[in-house]
């Protein structure tokens, strides 16, 4: 045999262990060379494996990723490699000499080509350590003596967080640049200092939160300051708890499965699962499902929109272009020289649109002409939520068919701005203007200058058919999305699942291709135009309160009209009622939350609407029997001048729940709505349903009512409430609690309208007597 072979052989023998692939460990004095594809550590169950992970070209990084690739075509291709962790994301080596060594000193450290340390984990260790991978996913350096942990991956997690791996105060998960780059991208998930798990946009040139919901206060998004543990963990089922009362649940909960929860690339958090290692991943939560709501996806000067089918979009704002025509991270940039002087710009006006940005300054009430007089002024000029936005342009720009329309009979609310635009997006909540003045601004810079006016406005009062091709941009525009007849069709099973019926029409039980659980109404074949329809459904859309129910979207195809809506597992308080499972508790927090949401409907809300159809059938429960009122959006909707026309012509309303100005045709108010929720808080009471109760139906409208009058026969309610309360309660119940409910009840179905509460008064007396029995 020829001596050289043997050599070669006997040095094979002696250096693979020591650079070993099949390992799950390091020890001190041994390393991974970039330049050996086998030099990788394998956890012992082979779930992960940690070692150089290419990035680009010649560039590579310290990684930990899935074993198995989510792609199983070609097997280990590093591109399909999901990466759980990286050490030096920011800063990869070269493909040439590049080594991760554990020293005898205890340190782990990174070397590029030129010898330069990359990263290290700063560590000694006088006794061995060594560096092992775990099959939870964790890189662990352990000092092998004393058993301490020196270092570990876990602690400084990289874009995404592992099942058990804690999340803590000062962990931060960054997102990716992008699809394909590893580096570190502009979102941040974090814990910040008052103990919120937050999300941050945090781009190149300014930062905003965008999670929770910057427009409400900590409480409003059920999220509490007050643990300040700030510690976070995914457990292997699917579940996440966060100490600031953050939980959800993965749609898949309770399997066995590999999971996983990323900062994506987009600034949404999603939580991955996949039933076997080397299928792809599925989304099992996502923090958004409208990513337009995501601060700087689009960039400065352009519209992000969003249609669950197609996706999300950007586009540039009229009179702009992109700015790099890869990247919509630059934004747009404008095709103009602005220029100040008097008659040379105008004003465009864009629906359903949402800036943040540098708010200058807030004026309520103001006119369109006095908002442009003050944006003329000071060029710029801004206002927030509902309502339109006045982008000033050079004239030139401006092209005749989209010329501005003024309103003229409206409260107007503006906000100064001096400004270029921010980055944007189309919004789909409503919130108050002055909530929005929490949302930080974008700016690019200064160099244009241009201003914005915003208008409150009644949508479907201006926005008539006269521009249709506003009309359906502001409709997919929203994240509302239009059903296909057939695609419901199949979510329903054929329409095989009923679940109620209701004004117009009725309801079916939906799975959505999304696999979200929805309620599917089916409205009465058309009697009404599509135009019509859609300004409704737009409306309802807009509507969003945690007392009302959500609409997701909608249908109207040919002579079929269908709305979407989210799914209430406990049905409506119609049958709970029936069925006698709510306790007194529950039915004064159904009537608080109803209440609630009515209020809002009526008073908070900017196109102001009326439900006429309050009834137990249209109160739903969530799973915590917290109450949403449905059907709001079906009625008319009235804006304030009609109000004073009466423009109602036919009853609506449902037998036993009708206020007397129906029946005598008086000016219909909403107190119509106070009248009905004061019946439904009277049968929650009583537990006697006005329409069908044998004891006091007798083809009287009102008899339930007479009823309690008659039984209280004006003593103090105290004295006689055991008589009139629902006997299935068995007595136990809080006497003070009904007690103010009755009061409320019978307030609220005062024959004269100008006798009854409004729906906020009603909340204020429900909850303040709730505070002032806490106090005893
Ligand atoms: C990733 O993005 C960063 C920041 O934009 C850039 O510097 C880097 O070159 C990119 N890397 C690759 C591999 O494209
Ligand atoms: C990658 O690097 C090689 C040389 O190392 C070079 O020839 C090739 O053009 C590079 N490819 C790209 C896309 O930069
Ligand atoms: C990665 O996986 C996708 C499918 O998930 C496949 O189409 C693609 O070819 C894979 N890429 C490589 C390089 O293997
Ligand atoms: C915690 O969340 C629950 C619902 O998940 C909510 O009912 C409760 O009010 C929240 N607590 C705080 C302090 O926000
Ligand atoms: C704070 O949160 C932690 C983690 O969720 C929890 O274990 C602890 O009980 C909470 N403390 C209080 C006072 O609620
Ligand atoms: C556009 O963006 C890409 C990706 O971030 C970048 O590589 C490229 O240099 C940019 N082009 C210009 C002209 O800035
Ligand atoms: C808004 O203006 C109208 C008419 O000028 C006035 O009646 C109303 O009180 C004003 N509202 C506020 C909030 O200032």
């Amino acid at each position: 045999m020829d001596p050289l072979f043997l050599i070669l052989l006997l040095s094979l023998a002696i250096t693979s262990p020591t650079s070993s692939s099949t390992s799950d460990s390091l020890s001190e004095g041994s390393s991974l060379s970039v330049e050996k594809p086998e030099d990788v550590l394998i956890s012992p169950a082979g779930v992960f494996t940690a070692g150089f992970h290419q990035v680009g070209n010649n560039s590579y990084c310290i990684a930990i990723w899935f074993n198995e690739p989510s792609s199983s075509s070609s097997p280990d291709s590093y591109q399909n490699r999901t990466v759980v962790w990286m050490a030096n994301r920011d800063q990869p080596v070269n493909g040439k000499r590049s080594m991760l060594s554990l020293l005898k000193t205890g340190n782990l450290i990174l070397t590029d080509a030129a010898q330069s340390h990359v990263w290290t984990t700063t560590t000694t260790s006088i006794s061995p350590a060594r560096l092992s991978l775990h099959d939870s996913g964790n890189l662990v350096l352990l000092n092998l003596k004393t058993k301490v942990v020196l270092w570990q991956s876990f602690d400084s997690p990289t874009d995404t967080l592992l099942p058990l791996q804690p999340f803590t105060r000062t962990a931060i998960l960054v997102s990716s640049r992008s699809q394909s780059n590893f580096s570190s991208g502009f979102y941040k998930l974090f814990f910040d200092n008052d103990n919120l798990l937050r999300l941050l946009f945090d781009g190149p040139e300014i930062s905003s939160v965008y999670w929770p919901n910057p427009a409400y206060v900590s409480w409003d998004n059920e999220r509490s300051t007050y643990n300040s543990s700030r510690t976070a963990v995914l457990d292997s089922l699917g579940s996440f708890a966060s100490s600031d009362n953050l939980t959800f649940l993965a749609a898949d909960y309770g399997a066995k499965l590999q999971r996983r929860l990323t900062i994506d690339f987009d600034g949404n958090v999603r939580l991955y699962s996949r039933k076997m290692p080397g299928e792809s991943w599925v989304v099992s939560w996502q923090a958004f499902s409208d990513p337009c709501v995501i601060h700087g996806i689009c960039g400065a000067n352009s519209i992000c929109s969003y249609d669950p089918s197609s996706g999300r979009k950007c586009s540039c704002l009229s009179g702009y272009q992109m700015e790099n025509h890869t990247d919509w991270s630059s934004g747009c940039q404008p095709e103009f020289q602005f220029s100040y002087g008097e008659g040379e710009s105008r004003f465009l006006q864009l629906a359903q649109v949402e800036f943040y940005g540098y708010d200058y300054n807030e004026y309520q009430n103001y006119s369109y002409g006095d908002c442009e007089k003050r944006c003329l002024l000071r060029s710029g000029h801004r206002w927030n939520t509902q309502g339109y936005f006045y982008l000033r342009l050079p004239k030139a720009h401006l092209f005749s068919n989209t010329d501005i329309k003024p309103l003229t009979n409206l409260g107007f609310s503006c906000t100064e701005k001096v400004v270029d635009l921010g980055r944007e997006y189309v919004k789909d909540r409503v919130s108050k203007p002055e909530k929005f003045l929490l949302w930080f601004a974008y700016g690019v810079g200064g160099v244009e200058i241009i201003c914005i006016i915003l208008v409150w406005g009644l949508l479907s009062s201006t926005f008539s058919k006269s521009n249709e091709d506003i009309h359906g941009y502001l409709l997919t525009a929203t994240g509302f999305k239009r059903f296909g007849y057939a695609e419901l069709k199949t979510a329903t099973r054929g329409f095989s699942e009923e679940i109620g019926r209701g004004a117009g029409g009725v309801v079916y039980k939906g799975i959505l291709a999304d696999q979200r659980v929805a309620a599917i109404k089916l409205l009465g074949e058309a009697n009404q135009a599509e135009a019509e329809f859609l300004a409704e459904a737009s409306t309802i859309e807009k509507v969003n309160h945690m007392n009302l129910i959500e609409m997701w979207g909608y249908c109207s195809e040919g002579k079929h009209r269908l709305l979407v809506y989210e799914y209430m597992e406990h049905g409506s308080l119609a049958q709970k009622l029936a069925s006698h499972e709510l306790d007194w508790e529950n039915r004064f927090e159904i009537a608080v939350g109803t209440a609630k949401g009515l209020a809002y409907l009526h008073e908070e809300c900017l196109e102001w609407v009326l439900h006429c159809d309050v009834k137990p059938q249209n109160i739903l429960l969530d799973s915590n029997f917290q109450p949403k009122v449905a059907d709001f959006g079906l009625s008319k909707i009235l804006n304030r001048d009609e109000l004073r026309n009466s423009s109602f012509s036919r009853i609506r309303g449902t037998r036993g729940y009708i206020a007397p100005e129906w029946v005598y045709n008086l000016p219909i108010t909403s107190k119509v709505d106070v009248y009905s929720y004061g019946v439904v808080v009277l049968e929650m009471v009583t537990g006697k349903n006005p329409t069908m109760d044998v004891e006091i139906t007798d083809g009287e409208q009102r008899r339930l009512i007479m009823w309690v009058r008659e039984k209280l026969n004006g003593t103090e309610i105290a004295s006689r409430i055991g008589e009139i309360i629902d006997p299935s309660f068995e007595g136990n119940y809080d006497v003070e609690k009904m007690e103010i409910l009755l009061t409320v009840a019978l307030h609220c179905v005062e024959e004269d309208k100008d006798s009854r509460p409004t729906m906020s008064q009603v909340v204020e007396m429900l909850q303040h007597h709730g505070k002032e029995s806490q106090w005893q």
